[in-house]
């Protein structure tokens, strides 16, 4: 079977993790922490970044700060996976889902700005929504795929309504707008080192922010809000949110080979856009100009997507469906979903994910191209 994506696992990792391991360091302090966290924000351009648990535990924290209290709403695209509406929920607020773009599936923010306009009001330095009376307190773009939300439009529509932005990057390392990373635009951005994503440590995600005082907070929270060294007081509710150091410790060893794997990746992207151009209905996920993809995991619009999904599994290729729509999912079917044509529901019922591990071989790339080929054949 070649796989959809699995870890690569080829660098330093076992060095770091022995390291760890003939030291004691095992745990959710030590240099490689400390590392996994500089070299991190390092990368992506932003001033702090702090390590964490996972992405989703990352993404509590951000919303949290960025001041999401119970009862209000937050902006999401309809097409995401299932953690950063989940996070809204932790904190008692409720999505509002905006739909997509048909061709490159990132948060429609035209229709953002519509609704903001015809469904909201702004007043006292905050934008609510007029039905409800509640406020809007945040948007999440999620960069879908490794491509990215159209910032030059967000931010500055933003603004003018005071929302926070808290960029979901945990697919995009890597990538960027207007040749400055993703994760980097936002209040704060935030990422996930999963075993599918473009780099991993098992489990894991980190807090992006150019915000020192709030990059302290964070830290403050995701350690338990402990305030001394010694004593054990705790000035606040706070997390156990920490990423160990034994993880850390593969993390920095994977940061030392992302640039060779977003080049892989990309070349991976190529070779598929190429080799499947000519089946009809076949529509690669598209990119705008000022995006460079990390090219996470390449996704594409087919005719007949759900037999070729099973044609491949029963010829040893491994796909996957796109996430169902957050609209069909019970626990925010009852929030407010704005759309025009529900082209995310479209999206999802044509797309397939092929494989494209970071260590995948050019001739497996090529042996997925020939099956797909021979199923419309
Ligand atoms: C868009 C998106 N947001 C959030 C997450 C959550 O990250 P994690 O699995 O590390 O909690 C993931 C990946 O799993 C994701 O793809």
């Amino acid at each position: 079977m070649i796989p959809l994506s699995v870890p690569n696992l080829s660098g330093n990792e076992w060095k770091y993790v022995k390291d760890c391991l003939d030291t004691n360091w095992v745990s959710s302090v030590g240099s490689y922490v400390n590392q996994m966290e500089e070299v991190s924000a390092s990368f992506c351009g932003v001033a702090k970044a702090i390590a964490t648990s996972n992405g989703t535990s990352a993404l509590h924290i951000a919303l949290l700060l960025a001041g999401v209290e119970r009862g209000d709403l937050v902006i999401l695209p309809n097409i995401t996976f299932v953690a950063p509406a989940n996070v809204i929920k932790y904190l008692g607020a409720d999505t509002v889902l905006i739909d997509v773009y048909e061709d490159t599936w990132q948060l429609d923010v035209d229709l953002l700005k519509k609704f903001l306009e015809e469904e909201c009001i702004y007043q006292d330095n905050a934008c609510y929504h007029k039905a409800t009376g509640r406020k809007i307190s945040a948007i999440v773009p999620v960069h879908v795929l490794g491509n990215m939300v159209n910032l030059d439009m967000l931010l500055p529509l933003a603004e003018s309504y005071n929302i926070q932005v808290v960029e979901d990057a945990t697919e995009s390392l890597g990538s960027t707008y207007d040749n400055k990373p993703a994760g980097s635009f936002g209040l704060f951005g935030c990422l996930s080192y999963n075993g599918n994503k473009i780099i991993t440590t098992g489990g894991g995600g980190m807090i992006l922010t150019n915000n020192i005082e709030l990059a302290k907070k964070a830290k403050h929270l995701t350690t338990q809000a402990k305030v001394d060294g010694i004593e054990y007081y705790h000035d606040e509710i706070g997390y156990n949110y920490r990423m160990v150091n034994i993880l850390a410790a593969i993390g920095v060893a994977q940061m030392e080979q992302l640039p060779g794997f977003i080049t892989h990746k990309r070349n991976i992207s190529k070779l598929y856009t190429e080799g499947l151009k000519n089946i009809k209905g076949f529509k690669p996920q598209k990119t705008t100009d000022k995006v460079i993809s990390n090219s996470w995991l390449y996704t594409a619009v087919f005719e007949r997507s759900k037999q070729l999904f099973e044609y491949l599994e029963q010829h040893g290729v491994q796909t996957r469906p796109f996430w169902v729509p957050m609209n069909r999912l019970p626990a925010f079917a009852s929030d407010i979903y704005y759309n025009e044509n529900d082209v995310a529901g479209n999206v999802y019922s044509n797309c397939l994910s092929l494989p494209c591990s970071t260590g995948i071989a050019n001739e497996e790339v090529e042996k997925v191209i020939e099956k797909i080929n021979q199923f419309y054949a």
